[in-house]
């Protein structure tokens, strides 16, 4: 059995993620992207999810098998942002929008996206409730994308099974200015104002060097 050399591996990966997403910067228009081109930036996710690159041995879960996000390139600008999300189960995510376009591909297990209809009742901007409306596998091989104002929540059920998962935003999770929570009854819960409300502490953020 041929071992490739762990900087061989990563080298390997950081080649495939940079040519993904120079691709993915030719299709992109902005936070309103058209809906035709992030649907050529889910496939070309795809692609990259299902290129044999990521795996469990380099992008361990938490030691209890909790989620873990290890972030893996942002411009400098910090548009272009991709993050890997491991684990065999996540802990709750609220319903969130992300002001910015996302997508998501699978690399294994499943992680269920929780969809959310909007409804307006009041004059005011934050006068929304949302309603869970449909929810969507994403295991390997398929993908989903969402508008900025789309509402989703996730969790995890590969089973036994380590789920992971590809998500690459317009702009980076901490650049993305009021983005709205809801409660678990569908209401108004306020702005997330860091990284932290959503993501793991920095401390257990893990960057990937090229
Ligand atoms: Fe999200």
């Amino acid at each position: 059995m041929i071992t490739i050399p762990e900087q061989d591996a990563n080298e390997r990966r950081q080649v495939h993620i940079a040519e993904t997403l120079s691709r993915v910067r030719s299709l992109d228009q902005g936070a309103e992207a058209a809906p035709a081109r992030l649907a050529a930036v889910k496939t070309e996710l795809i692609k990259l999810a299902g290129s044999g690159i990521f795996n469990c041995e380099d992008f361990p879960t938490a030691a209890d098998g909790s989620d873990q996000t290890y972030f893996l390139h942002a411009d400098d600008d910090g548009r272009f942002a991709l993050y890997l999300l491991v684990g065999r189960q996540c802990d709750w995510v609220p319903p969130h929008n992300h002001k910015t376009w996302a997508v998501i591909a699978g690399i294994s297990g499943v992680e269920t996206n929780i969809l959310y209809a909007r409804e307006q009742f009041g004059e005011a901007a934050t006068d929304i409730r949302v309603q869970a409306r449909t929810e969507v596998p994403v295991g390997a091989g398929r993908g989903l994308v969402l508008g900025p104002l789309d509402v989703h929540s996730i969790r995890f059920d590969g089973g036994q099974q380590t789920t992971m998962s590809l998500h690459l935003y317009g702009l980076a999770v901490e650049q993305q200015i009021e983005r709205v929570k809801y409660d678990a009854c569908g209401h108004f819960d306020g702005f997330y104002d860091t990284v932290a409300a959503i993501m793991p502490p920095p401390t257990q953020m893990i960057r990937v060097d090229p």
